[in-house]
C-alpha cells in the first residue's frame, strides 16, 4: 500500500523512516518532506502544502492511510475533510484538536471532567488579568490561548516577567499566535513545581496503546537555561514514570480525557500526547495536551519501537479491531536523541548554511539515525533550512551510552552557526 505522512520535521522523517519498513508498504510520500526523506529511496517528497491539492492527489493516488504530524493540519480540519472524501486517516478532527489549539478549551475541559491540572483563569481584557497575577503573585505562568509553535508560554519567576507576557500576548501579539475565534485570550495558572514527562498513546474513541515514555529538553542552553523552544533533545524510557506513575497517568488523564471527550460529543482518534508534571511523591497534574506525537519525543520512541507502525495506525483507523489487545515491542535499551538547530534559533532561526559531515544514507548500523528537520537539497547537497535542523538519535544500555554514540555523531556534523546542548539526558543519568 501507498501512505502519506503531512509534514517536513524531524517527527514525519521519523515517522516515515519507521512505516517504510513495514512489508505492507510500498511507498511512503512525504508532504513536504526535507533533505533526509528525499535522499532515502524508500521515500518520495511531494512538494504540496495546500491542504484540498493533497486531498485530491491522495484521491487520484488511492492512497491507503494518511498520516498527520504537526499540529496546524489538524487544527485546520484535514481530517474532517479526508474522512468526508472517504480517504482514511489517522488524526483528529478539527473539534477534537481543540484539545490542543485551544488552552482555554482544554483548561475547562480538564475542570470539567476531573482531569489533574493547574489551577487556572482565562481573560481576554489585559487590566483584569494585570489585576489577577497581582493578586497571585510570582512565580506564574502566562499562557496565549491559541497555537504558538511552542512559544506561547511564558513562565515567569517575578510580577514584571508576568506582565510583561500579558501585554505581549494579548497587545502586541508579537508571538505570531494564531487566535481562536474568541479573539486574543491568556490562560494564566499556578506555577508547578516536578520534573516533566512526555506520555502518549494511540487512541480511537475510548481505547488507547501506550507508548514509549519520554522526557523532552524544552530550553535552549544547558543546565535548562535559556529560551523555551519546540524542543532540543529527547530521550526515552523516561525514569521519573514508574509503573505507579504510568497506571496514573492512564487512570487519571489518559482514560477520563478520552471518556470525556466522547460524552461531549466529539470522541478522540489519533496520537494523544499529555505533557505531565511529576511530584516528588508520585501525585501527577496535566500541564498541557497536545494532539499529535512530540518533537523529539518521536525519533527516540521510534528508534526503540520493534512493533510494526503501519499495524498500529491500521488497527487504530478500524472500528472494527479492538486496540485493547495490542501489545507493542520495545527495544529494552534507551534511546537518546540530540538537537542540532540553526543559527539564530528560536527567535530569527537562519536558512541556508551548508551541512558538513552527515553519515551517508544507511551509513549508520540500525542502532543510530541522523533524523532530518530543517534541512533542504539544494542541488544534492543538503542546507539549513529552519529552527531545529538534525536530531541525532542513538540506541545504548545504559542511557549514557545511547547518549556518547550520539554525540559522537553530532560531532562529525558542522554547519555555520549550529546550536547543540550537552547535556541532554541529564535528569536520567
Ligand atoms: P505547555 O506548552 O503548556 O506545555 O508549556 C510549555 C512549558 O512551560 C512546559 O513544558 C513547562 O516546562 C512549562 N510550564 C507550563 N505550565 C507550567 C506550570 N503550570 N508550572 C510550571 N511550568 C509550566
Ligand atoms: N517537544 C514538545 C512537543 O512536541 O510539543
Amino acid at each position: 500500500m501507498k501512505v502519506l505522512v503531512i509534514g517536513g520535521g524531524g517527527r514525519e522523517h521519523a515517522m516515515a523512516w519507521k512505516l517504510a519498513a513495514s512489508a505492507r508498504v510500498q511507498c511512503v510520500y512525504v508532504a513536504p518532506g526535507n533533505a533526509g526523506t528525499a535522499l532515502d529511496r524508500r521515500l518520495v517528497n511531494l512538494p504540496i502544502t495546500d491542504l484540498v491539492a493533497l486531498r485530491d492527489w491522495a484521491l487520484a493516488e488511492q492512497i491507503a492511510l494518511t498520516v498527520v504530524g504537526p499540529e496546524a493540519p489538524l487544527a485546520a480540519g484535514v481530517v474532517d475533510d479526508f474522512r468526508a472524501h472517504g480517504l482514511r486517516i489517522f488524526g483528529p478532527t478539527r473539534a477534537a484538536a481543540q484539545l490542543e489549539s485551544s488552552k482555554a478549551f482544554s483548561k475547562a475541559f480538564m475542570q470539567r471532567h476531573g482531569i489533574p491540572t493547574a489551577a487556572h483563569q482565562t481573560f481576554s481584557d489585559p487590566a483584569l488579568a494585570h489585576a489577577y497575577v497581582e493578586a497571585q503573585g510570582a512565580p506564574i505562568v502566562v499562557k496565549a490561548d491559541g497555537l504558538a509553535a511552542g512559544k506561547g508560554v511564558v513562565v515567569a519567576m517575578t510580577l514584571a516577567e508576568a506582565h510583561e507576557a500579558i501585554d505581549f500576548m494579548l497587545l502586541d501579539n508579537r508571538l505570531g499566535v494564531v487566535h481562536n475565534a474568541q479573539g486574543a485570550r491568556v490562560v494564566i495558572e499556578e506555577f508547578l513545581q516536578g520534573e516533566e514527562a512526555s506520555f502518549m498513546v494511540v487512541c480511537r474513541d475510548q481505547q488507547a496503546v501506550a507508548l514509549a515514555t519520554s522526557q523532552d529538553h524544552k530550553r535552549l542552553l544547558d543546565g535548562d537555561q535559556g529560551p523555551n523552544t519546540g524542543g532540543m533533545g529527547a530521550y526515552s524510557p523516561a525514569p521519573v514514570v514508574t509503573p505507579q506513575v504510568h497506571a496514573r497517568a492512564m487512570r487519571e488523564v489518559i482514560m477520563p480525557t478520552l471518556r470525556g471527550m466522547a460524552a461531549d460529543g466529539i470522541p478522540y482518534t489519533g496520537f494523544l500526547y499529555a505533557g505531565l508534571m511529576v511530584s516528588p511523591n508520585g501525585h501527577i497534574k496535566t500541564l498541557e495536551f497536545n494532539c499529535r506525537m512530540g518533537d523529539p519525543e518521536t525519533q527516540p520512541i521510534l528508534l526503540r519501537l520493534k512493533s510494526d507502525l503501519l499495524e498500529l495506525l491500521w488497527a487504530a483507523t478500524d472500528p472494527q479491531t479492538s486496540l485493547a489487545n495490542i501489545e507493542l515491542q520495545w527495544d529494552r535499551r534507551s534511546a537518546l536523541g540530540v538537537v542540532l538547530a540553526a543559527h539564530g534559533y528560536p527567535l530569527s532561526p537562519r536558512s541556508g548554511d551548508a551541512i558538513r559531515g552527515l553519515p551517508e544514507p544507511g551509513g549508520l548500523d540500525a542502532e543510530a539515525m541522523v533524523f532530518h528537520a530543517g534541512t533542504r537539497l539544494e542541488g544534492d547537497k543538503p542546507v539549513t533550512q529552519g529552527g531545529r535542523v538534525l536530531c541525532v538519535t542513538a540506541l545504548g544500555d545504559p542511557l549514557r551510552q545511547a547518549r556518547q554514540r550520539a554525540y559522537d555523531i553530532a560531532e562529525g556534523i558542522q554547519f555555520d552557526g549550529m546550536q547543540m546542548r550537552t547535556d541532554i539526558g541529564h535528569r536520567a543519568l
